[in-house]
Parts: C-alpha cells; sequence; structure tokens
C-alpha cells in the first residue's frame, strides 16, 4: 500500500502535508523555489513581510540552545510593495501553494498589503504573534479588536484562503482563534514561538541584541502539540500544527491531535541534510499509516481525540 498524503487546508490543495513555516527561508525567491521541487513540501510560507521595509534587529539575533533556536531578527523584510516584485517571478511555475506571510499593525495597513500581494500568492498567513517587535505581531495579537479589525480587513480584501498564526505568549489562545476565526479566518496557524531569552555567563549580559527574543525547535513542540489539540476541540475551523516537528514522529503526533497540515522551521536549520528533512519526515508518515493500515494521511486528523 501506498498511502495518499495529499490533504486539503481552507481549499487549497497540498500534495504533502508538510509546509515550510514562515520566517526559515528568509525572503529569497531562489530558496522558495528550491524547496518547492520536493515532492514532500506541499506549501511554502514566506517571511513575514510588514507595511514598511525594515532592516531587523542587530546581531546576535539568533542564538543555538541545541534543544531550540531563540531568535529575535526583528522581522527584516524589504516591505510589501518590494517583496511584491520578487514573489510575482517566484510564484510563476510553481507547482506548489505560495502562501505570503503578513505582518500589518493595523486594518489600513492589512486592506493595502493584502490587495497589492493578493495576485503573486496562493493564499496569506497573518501573522499576529512575532513576539518581539514593537506595535507588530503579539501586540496586536493579544488585542482581541485589533485582532478582529485586521481579520476582517484582510478576509474583505481577498478571496483566497486566510490563516492566522497565533501565539502560545497569552493566557487564553482559544479566545484569540476564535475571534480570529469569528473575523473571517479559513485557518488558525498554531503556534509561533514562546518568548523566552538567553544569557551569556561569561559576559553576565543577555545574549540578544534584543535581550527578549521567540523559543522555536524541539523544547517547544510538546506546547504545539497541546494548543492543537485543544484548538481541534475548540474550533471549528483546519489547524495547522507547527513547532519543533523534526521527524516524522513530530508531524504524526500534531495530525493525532488535529493538525491538517504541519510546518516545519527550526528542523531545516538544524537538519544535517538540510531540505531532505522532508523526505525523511514524508517517508515516514508515509511508512507509519502504511504500518497502521490507512490509505490517506486525512484518516489520522485528531485521531488522538478519540478512545482506541
Ligand atoms: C522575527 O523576525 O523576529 C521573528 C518573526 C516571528 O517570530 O514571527
Amino acid at each position: 500500500m501506498h498511502p495518499n498524503i495529499e490533504v486539503e487546508v481552507a481549499g487549497l490543495v497540498l500534495r504533502s502535508p508538510l509546509m515550510v513555516a514562515s520566517g526559515v527561508l528568509g525572503s529569497s525567491g531562489s530558496l522558495i523555489r528550491l524547496v518547492s521541487t520536493n515532492p514532500y513540501v506541499g506549501a511554502v510560507v514566506t517571511k513575514t513581510v510588514t507595511y514598511r521595509p525594515r532592516t531587523g534587529f542587530e546581531n546576535p539575533t539568533v542564538v543555538d540552545l541545541g534543544y531550540g533556536l531563540l531568535n529575535a531578527m526583528g522581522l527584516p523584510n524589504p516591505g510589501y510593495s518590494n517583496y511584491r516584485v520578487e514573489l510575482e517571478s517566484v510564484r510563476r511555475g510553481l507547482e506548489i501553494p505560495l502562501i505570503v506571510s503578513i505582518g500589518p499593525s493595523d486594518e489600513n495597513e492589512a486592506e493595502e498589503m493584502v490587495k497589492e500581494l493578493d495576485n503573486v500568492s496562493d493564499g496569506f498567513e497573518v501573522n499576529l504573534s512575532c513576539p518581539h517587535v514593537e506595535n507588530l505581531g503579539i501586540e496586536v495579537g493579544a488585542d482581541a479588536s485589533r485582532v478582529r479589525g485586521i481579520v476582517k480587513a484582510v478576509r474583505g480584501s481577498t478571496g483566497k484562503p486566510v490563516l492566522v498564526k497565533i501565539s502560545p505568549n497569552v493566557t487564553d489562545f482559544v479566545t484569540n482563534a476564535r475571534t480570529a476565526v469569528e473575523a473571517g479566518a479559513d485557518a488558525i496557524t498554531a503556534i509561533n514561538t514562546v518568548r523566552g531569552m538567553a544569557i551569556d555567563v561569561n559576559a553576565m549580559r543577555p545574549i540578544l541584541s534584543n535581550i527578549y527574543g521567540g523559543l522555536s525547535g524541539k523544547a517547544v513542540h510538546p506546547v504545539a502539540v497541546r494548543i492543537v489539540f485543544e484548538l481541534y476541540e475548540k474550533i471549528k475551523k483546519p489547524v495547522v500544527g507547527c513547532g519543533g516537528v523534526y521527524d516524522w514522529r513530530g508531524a504524526v503526533e500534531l495530525i493525532l491531535a488535529g493538525a491538517t497540515a504541519v510546518q516545519v522551521g527550526s528542523a531545516i536549520a538544524h537538519s544535517q541534510s538540510g531540505l531532505k528533512v522532508f523526505n525523511e519526515i514524508g517517508e515516514g508518515v508515509r511508512r507509519y499509516l502504511s504500518l497502521k493500515g490507512f490509505s490517506s494521511v486525512k484518516q489520522i486528523v485528531g485521531l488522538a481525540h478519540l478512545e482506541h
């Protein structure tokens, strides 16, 4: 048996449930094209673009802690109108959906960005969860009325799928996700990074130039599994799982918790084999399905909620 690993997220058909998470490939068009040739990559989410270009924070912006990455890049990006030019050529001939991650600070920015980027994307992921940039990300995402306003503006400006990426750094992520869904989100991506910091004990100083950063990678995986599990029961829309997927087991765990698709991020940076990590994960998921007697990955979405 050769189990089918095609999935559908908010109307987008993905040849594999594995997506490239936002941020990992930077905003490079050539890397997006390269990763899209891997048969186990179902979709790519771009680096988050903002209304205005941002240079990002000074180095150090990333610390490798072994069990995860702590980053505070500061959302460096060329700004949505410059990025549009790059995306136009990237999307031409791309075999998989290109999901553009946007980080608006209000509804006017959201509307302008989405209208301008609409015909160079197959969908949007609204980043309302970056944990360390002033007046963006979580500063917006923790405020229900701003979430509502921005998601409504995005919804009203495109007919394409709208995913909203939520934060684990709020007390009530379910209400947060519900607000996004009520405002028109088609799916929720969970989770963005967990706010943290690291101190250099020799220098006796915080390592990141921004002091605080967001933790991703293996350490956050159980947090992601729990949040996906809860969201699956509490919201009526697909959940895209993201957080510390390094191997097939991590991907299957998120799917059993309720994720329709799974994003891979830090593993790309950590893996010895680079983008081949998608083959390792994808083939592993197929083997697991075969072994368990399933013909399709869709059959195992949310199965951890049932009595067996
Ligand atoms: C960053 O660019 O600082 C990280 C982006 C994010 O966490 O959303």
